[in-house]
């Protein structure tokens, strides 16, 4: 069986590596080794990722009758307020950046570690700050006005604690935003000699275009942020109406940085997609080139379609005329990174494994996301849809479908690299294709209930919408088992999993090099072939 683990190099005695370095506590607290750093992460967003999609299944229960029957449309709005946040800023971004960027872009660029390993340690420190309050805050009631926070509800007529849940998202951003920071001088900088810019992994592009996205996203919510709690505090006038302020300043600038969000999320999906199909077709992928050049248009576009949520907003038909076009624009680079895809797949061997599995739910929600995501570019359909169930479950597809499971395909590929032992084929594989069932059963429904015009964010609706509500609920717990099943036998592999060499999956890249877990300063005497690297033979028409 081709995807089966082959132990290349078999291992007796176990080799001195990152995770037996040291058993103290303190060794880990105090690491400054990228590799720690990421297992640190791990454990951080993996509780928040259990919050999140526990309030995710109090609220799909909720909506499982057409009557506000299990809770108060207050507890409501603040369970989907406190699901949001928690789901994009303390369980996506950090996994994508904290986990997945800081265990594999020094191994894929033959570094030791980060550029700087200390900044990177204080940096989870500051995000576990930020994230640890928040989640106080919300068990203090939390707030109800939307991940969005719109003024003037937000700034005048709520009650609940807005202007410490915004300042502490800020905090746990203001990470990111150092991690990013990191990664981008790591990939400048820690380089192994003779890794030039034309040699670099399509994964190593697209965490270089994430953490520009983030460095010049991010402020833009700060700004924001600062905004609104200067309103809370003391009624200047900017963003609040009641005040003399201008609510769409506040949209505009929440709206620049939330677009970016969305990229910061499904970018690093894209290049792990193409490094998994890469690995097991055993071929360079087809226009390796073009993904790169689309991942940067993709990131250039996104700064000219933010207003493509503001459609309903009394934009201006020049301002519309624009964003519309971009966003309609950004179908064009995903589109040939999905045919860089198909193309691969087509001329490559094919091999099913659990990774190649993960990846083909991400390639199926990309595709739905393109296709759904084009009506919502057009200021007639996209205004009309805007604030419905429409919205929200094509947003799901990108973060759930296409992120999320992109993260699920990363650890199934990088586990053996990052633990020495292999999983269960067999139940990763049932797995990725729960994931698949469950993620279009929860989701699709939303964009038939959206275009018949279920609003999101109510707990009560019409009854001709209970059918596809009751196979949203249904999808979110087949959904909720696909992403139980991996914690129990990725951790089971831990102490029975079968023990791997260093590169099982015979896969080309510096990080496959190293020894299985790795050596605590990576590539520790041992020669980094360069030449080795990716070099995948050429795809043969
Ligand atoms: C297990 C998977 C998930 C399920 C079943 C789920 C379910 C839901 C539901 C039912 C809502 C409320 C929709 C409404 O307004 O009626 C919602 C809102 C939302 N979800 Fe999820 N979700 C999931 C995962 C995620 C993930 C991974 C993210 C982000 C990274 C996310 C971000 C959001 C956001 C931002 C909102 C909007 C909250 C608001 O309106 O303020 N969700 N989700």
């Amino acid at each position: 069986m081709l995807g089966a683990p082959s132990l290349e190099t078999p291992v007796s005695k176990p080799n001195k590596n990152y995770l037996n370095a040291s058993y103290s506590i303190f060794s880990w607290l105090f690491t400054t080794d990228h590799k720690r750093i990421a297992w640190l992460y791990l454990l951080t967003i993996s509780l928040f990722a259990a919050i999140g999609g526990a309030a995710a299944m109090l609220l799909r229960w909720e909506l499982l009758t057409p009557e506000a029957d299990l809770m108060f449309a207050d507890i409501f709005n603040r369970l989907f307020t406190g699901h949001g946040t928690t789901m994009v800023y303390l369980f996506l971004i950090p996994a994508m950046l904290g986990v997945l960027g800081n265990f594999l872009i020094p191994l894929m660029i033959g570094a030791r570690n980060m550029a700087f390993p200390r900044l990177n340690l204080i940096t989870w420190y500051i995000f576990v700050v930020g994230a640890m309050s928040t989640i106080l805050v919300a068990a203090n009631g939390g707030v109800d006005t939307g991940w969005t926070f719109y003024t003037p509800y937000s700034t005048t007529f709520t009650v609940t604690d807005v202007s410490t849940t915004i300042l502490l998202t800020v905090i746990s951003m203001l990470a990111m935003i150092l991690l990013a920071i990191n990664i981008v001088f790591t990939i400048h900088r820690q380089r192994v000699k003779g890794l030039t810019w034309s040699r670099l992994p399509i994964l190593v592009w697209a965490y270089y275009v994430t953490s520009i996205v983030m460095i010049v996203g991010a402020p833009f919510g700060f700004i924001a942020t600062v905004l609104q709690a200067l309103e809370r505090a003391a009624q200047v006038g900017i963003v609040d109406p009641t005040y003399g302020g201008n609510p769409l300043l506040y949209e505009q600038l929440f709206w620049l940085f939330a677009h970016s969000a969305v990229y910061i999320m499904i970018l690093p999906a894209i290049g792990i997609v193409s490094e998994i199909i890469a690995a097991f077709t055993k071929k360079r992928l087809f226009g390796h080139k073009g993904i790169v050049y689309a991942m940067f248009a993709l990131a250039v576009l996104m700064l000219f379609s933010w207003g493509s949520h503001l459609f309903a907003s009394d934009q201006s038909v020049f301002a519309n005329l624009m964003f519309s076009t971009a966003s309609f624009l950004t179908a064009v680079p995903l589109a040939v990174i999905l045919l860089s895809w198909a193309a691969s797949l087509k001329h490559g061997e094919n091999i099913i494994s659990a990774p190649m599995l993960f990846a083909l739910v991400v390639i199926l929600s990309l595709l739905k996301s393109i296709i759904s995501g084009l009506v919502l570019s057009s200021p007639v359909t996209g205004s009309y849809l805007s604030g419905t169930q429409y919205g929200t479950a094509h947003f799901h597809f990108l973060v759930v479908g296409v992120a999320t499971a992109s993260f699920l395909a990363a650890v199934h590929f990088w586990w053996p690299k990052a633990t020495g032992r292999m999983y269960s084929q067999k139940w990763a594989k049932i797995t990725a294709l729960t994931v698949l069932v469950g993620v279009f059963m929860a989701f699709a429904p939303g964009c038939l209930l959206g275009l018949a015009g279920m609003r999101a964010r109510i707990n009560a609706y019409p009854v001709e919408f209970q059918f596809l509500n009751q196979v949203a609920l249904m999808g979110a717990l087949i959904l909720g088992l696909g992403f139980t099943l991996p914690v129990l036998y990725l951790l089971g592999s831990l102490f029975v999993g079968e023990k791997v060499g260093p590169n099982p999956w015979r896969a080309k890249g510096l990080e496959w090099q190293t020894l299985s877990p790795p050596h605590e300063r990576n590539f520790h005497g041992r020669a980094i072939i360069v030449e080795e690297a990716y070099a995948y033979p050429p795809q043969t028409s």
